[in-house]
C-alpha cells in the first residue's frame, strides 16, 4: 500500500482524485490550499518530514490564464516557487513527484500534434510559469513525472462545460471561437491515468507524458457538442479569436500526441465526445 499526498485537492483534478481514491487500496492524504500552501517552503518541508510518503501528486496550480497576465508574481509563486518547494521536499524524502502541466507551453504554430520532445514556446504568463515549473520539478527531483494536459473540465469546480450549460440555459445564442484547436480532457479520465501511472510506475521511466482525451475540437465544436448532448436549445455561432479578445494569447493549435502514454500504460484513451457524455451524466446525478 502506497502513501500518496495530493496537493491542491479542492481543484478539478484534486476532486476527481478524491472521487476515484474511494476504491483504491492506497492511502491518500488530500491537502488543500489551507492545509498545505505549496508556496510556504517551511510548511512544505515540515509536512514531508512528519511521515514517509511514496508519491506526491501536485494538483495545485495557479490556473487563471487571463488574470495571470496581471498577477505575474502570484502565478510564479504558485506555478514555479511552489513546485520547487514540493520538488525539494520530494527529493529530500525519496518521494516520486507527479506534476501536472499544460498544452499552453506551446505556441500553436505546429501543424501536427505536439509530442513530448516538441519545441516549447509559451505565449502567456501562465504558459511560461507552467513551463518553468515543469523544468524546475525535474531538475530538483529527478524522480518526477510531468503530465501535460489540455482543456480540462469536470463536474467539480468551474470550467468551460459548466459555463456553457449555464449560458445555454440563459441565452438563445452564443458566440464561440472556432479557430483555436485542441483536445478537451475530462478530469476524471486524467485522474484515472495518474492513478494508473502510480500502479504501473512505467518502470520508473520518469519525464514528460502527454495526456488528453482523444480527438480534436475547436471551442466552437466543444460548445456545440455540449448543447447537443445536454439537449439545450441554444444556437452556437462560430467567431474568430479576433472577435473575442482576451488578455492572454492562446495557442491556435495545441493538440497533444499521446502515443507515449498509450504505449507505456497500455491504455485506450476515450474520445472527447464520450467523456463529455460521462461528465454530463455525472452532473445530472449530483444535481
Ligand atoms: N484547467 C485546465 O483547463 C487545465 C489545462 C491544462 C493543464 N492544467 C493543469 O492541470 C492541473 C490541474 O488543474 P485543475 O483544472 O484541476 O486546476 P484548478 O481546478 O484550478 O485547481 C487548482 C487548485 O490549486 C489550489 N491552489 C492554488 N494555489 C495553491 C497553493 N499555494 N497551495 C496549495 N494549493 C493551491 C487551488 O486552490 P484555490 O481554489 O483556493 O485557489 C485549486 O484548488 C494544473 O497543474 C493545471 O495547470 C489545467
Amino acid at each position: 500500500m502506497k502513501k500518496i499526498v495530493v496537493t491542491g485537492s479542492d481543484g478539478q483534478l484534486g476532486s476527481e482524485l478524491k472521487y476515484l481514491s474511494a476504491t483504491s487500496h492506497d492511502e491518500f492524504f488530500f491537502e488543500n490550499r489551507t492545509s498545505l500552501d505549496i508556496t510556504d517552503s517551511s510548511a512544505v518541508e515540515h509536512y514531508f518530514s512528519k511521515q514517509e510518503y511514496d508519491i506526491c501528486i501536485n494538483a495545485a496550480a495557479y490556473t487563471a490564464v487571463d488574470k495571470a497576465e496581471d498577477e505575474v508574481m502570484l502565478a510564479k509563486s504558485i506555478n514555479v516557487i511552489g513546485v520547487a518547494n514540493l520538488a525539494k521536499a520530494c527529493n529530500d524524502n525519496n518521494v516520486v513527484l507527479i506534476h501536472l502541466s499544460t498544452d499552453f507551453v506551446f505556441d500553436g504554430e505546429a501543424k501536427e500534434p505536439y509530442d513530448e520532445f516538441s519545441k516549447t514556446n509559451p505565449l502567456s504568463v501562465y504558459g511560461k510559469t507552467k513551463l518553468q515549473g515543469e523544468k524546475i520539478a525535474m531538475d530538483i527531483n529527478p524522480d518526477t513525472f510531468v503530465i501535460r494536459t489540455s482543456w480540462v473540465y469536470s463536474s467539480f469546480g468551474k470550467n468551460f462545460v459548466k459555463t456553457m450549460l449555464k449560458l445555454g440555459s440563459e441565452r438563445s445564442e452564443l458566440n464561440v471561437v472556432n479557430d483555436q484547436f485542441g483536445s478537451p480532457t475530462y478530469a476524471r479520465d486524467l485522474a484515472g491515468i495518474v492513478l494508473k501511472l502510480i500502479d504501473d510506475q512505467i518502470s520508473a521511466d520518469f519525464g514528460i507524458y502527454n495526456y488528453s482525451n482523444d480527438g480534436i475540437a475547436s471551442w466552437y465544436d466543444f460548445a456545440s457538442e455540449i448543447m447537443k448532448q445536454a439537449n439545450i436549445n441554444c444556437k452556437v455561432n462560430p467567431i474568430p479569436t479576433s472577435q473575442f479578445p482576451t488578455s492572454a494569447t492562446r495557442p491556435s493549435y495545441s493538440v497533444l500526441d499521446k502515443t507515449k502514454v498509450k504505449n507505456a500504460l497500455n491504455v485506450r484513451i476515450p474520445d472527447w465526445q464520450d467523456s463529455l457524455r460521462e461528465c454530463l451524466r455525472h452532473l445530472k446525478e449530483i444535481s
